[in-house]
């Protein structure tokens, strides 16, 4: 179990339950056999719609090597996610560190991709929960941000349903997106106060 908690800004530190639960999904590590159905739904242009371009075989590998590094190294980041009744690799729901400045970094970003098959099922959000969970209780963070393409309706709706609140003054041009209509990012926030685990 967690030993110590950690701060938003404080350095990462190891935590002992890589892996998470849900009725329906794990939010687990990563798999040799998540790396085909992976670069799959990284390809797919519905599930890469707001993102610059497809992510290459050897891009998406890397990916979900250095997802699962993170849960080696510290117990969190963005856990690979199956559904328990048929052990289908899902995608990934989970935590990261923003690797760009804002006005809103440092800070601990809570996010989810999943195959166009997993859509309209509940999953991401039910997969959140667990990681914004997580985030508050095992980890102690004061709050999560969340953010996207300004016209990623379908991510927006996931960030409301966690009860994260849209904070129009920090929406940003994201730097790692080329200049055009996917590069304006809104920003979302929860705090651990105002999160409701029911
Ligand atoms: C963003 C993304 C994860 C959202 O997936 P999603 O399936 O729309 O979101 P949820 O898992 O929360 O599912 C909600 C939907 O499931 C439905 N649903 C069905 N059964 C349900 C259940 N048992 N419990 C809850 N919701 C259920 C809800 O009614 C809702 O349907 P609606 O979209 O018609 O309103 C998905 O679109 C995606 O992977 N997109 C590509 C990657 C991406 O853009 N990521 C974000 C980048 S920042």
């Amino acid at each position: 179990m967690l030993l110590r908690r950690i701060g938003q800004r404080g350095a990462a530190e190891k935590v002992e339950r890589p892996e998470l639960g849900t009725e329906r999904l794990l939010l687990r590590r990563w798999r040799l056999s998540d790396r085909a159905p992976f670069a799959a739904l990284n390809t797919d242009p519905a599930v890469m719609r707001y993102f610059p371009r497809p992510l290459t075989r050897q891009a998406s590998d890397r990916l979900a090597e250095r997802s699962d590094a993170d849960l080696e190294r510290q117990g969190w980041g963005l856990w690979a996610l199956e559904q328990r009744a048929n052990g289908r690799f899902l995608g990934f729901t989970g935590l990261a560190r923003p690797t760009f400045e804002a006005s809103f970094t440092p800070a601990v970003e809570i996010g989810w991709r999943l195959s166009r098959s997993a859509w309209g099922s509940g999953f991401a959000t039910e997969a959140a929960r667990a990681a914004a969970a997580f985030a508050f209780k095992e980890l102690g963070l004061d709050e999560l941000v969340s953010y996207t393409a300004a016209s990623n309706a379908r991510s927006r709706a996931v960030m409301r349903r966690l009860g994260m609140r849209q904070y129009p003054a920090d929406d940003f041009d994201h730097p790692h997106v080329p200049e055009g209509d996917l590069r304006r990012h809104v920003l979302h926030r929860l705090t651990a106060s105002q999160w409701d685990p029911s």
